[in-house]
């Protein structure tokens, strides 16, 4: 074993995770530095996290984790790899948003901020009743939230499910109408690979979702439901009309 991977064990070891197998290695060799280390060891001490089990994806920014929290509940923990992770395409989602105005400027201080925006993003949808999963803490650049599936199996995407399409559209439409005017955010990266399907259709991955006052609010969600409505579409919807659409999220 080289040096490398006696770090990276090591560094699992003090995190008490034993999964080890070499591609399990490597996804943690690319998510640890010790920022992360020390943010995750807190939320191990303070509760919210009390065993954290494998990879359920790797993105460009962020990998996701299955783990069990605070009474064993299943959650998904989502870390914003700081040292591998690609953030350029953050700025312009965070510059125009007022609540984010004065953020820091530094690699990690983007990436802390952008992990508390999705957080905000979810808790504020969620408490609008749209279908997300529940926040339930975010610390630098590591979020914890509901694990949408069960037994340790997450949900499928939606472009992955027979579903009743009219139905799931119809669902989707209505939580895309209370975000915009209960919420009032637009989630700015929806596509069939941001929607699971858990007995119904479960908008993730809103670190990019911004509110309506944002400049581009309404460019992003213009592309939002042209990438909704092709992929209904493709799979055998009729009769989309996107200005329809557009309508009807956007009129209170
Ligand atoms: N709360 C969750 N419960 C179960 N699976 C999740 C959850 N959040 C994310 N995932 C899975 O991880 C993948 C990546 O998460 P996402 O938030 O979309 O990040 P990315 O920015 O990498 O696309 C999702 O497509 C989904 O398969
Ligand atoms: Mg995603």
């Amino acid at each position: 074993m080289d040096l490398k991977n006696r770090e990276i064990d090591e560094k699992l070891s003090r995190l008490r995770i034993r999964d080890k197998d070499s591609d399990s290695r490597k996804i943690w060799g690319d998510v640890l530095d010790e920022r992360t280390i020390l943010t995750l060891y807190r939320l191990l001490k303070r509760g919210f996290i009390e065993v954290i089990g494998g990879a359920i994806s790797t993105g460009k920014e962020a990998t996701v984790f299955y783990g069990l929290g605070e009474e064993d509940k299943e959650i998904a923990i989502k870390i914003y790899r700081i040292e591998t992770g690609d953030f350029r395409e953050m700025e312009p989602y965070l510059a125009g948003d007022p609540r984010f105005d004065s953020i820091k400027r530094s690699r990690s201080g983007i990436i802390y901020t952008w992990t508390q925006k999705e957080y905000k993003n979810l808790k504020r949808a969620s408490n609008a009743g749209v279908r997300v999963p529940e926040p339930i803490t975010s610390m630098n650049n590591v979020l914890l939230m509901e694990f949408i599936g069960e037994e340790e199996v997450p949900a499928p995407h939606i472009k992955d499910v027979d579903m009743d399409l009219e139905e799931t559209f119809e669902k989707i439409i209505l939580n895309l109408r209370k975000l915009y005017t209960c919420a009032k955010i637009v989630h700015a990266d929806l596509s069939e690979y941001n929607i699971l399907y858990h007995h119904e259709p479960i908008l993730i991955d809103m670190g990019q979702s911004v509110v309506i006052s944002h400049p581009n609010a309404t460019s992003f969600l213009w592309r939002d439901i042209k990438n909704l409505s092709k992929f209904f579409k493709r799979r055998g919807l009729k009769d989309l009309n996107e200005k329809d659409i557009f309508n009807r999220i956007t009129e209170g």
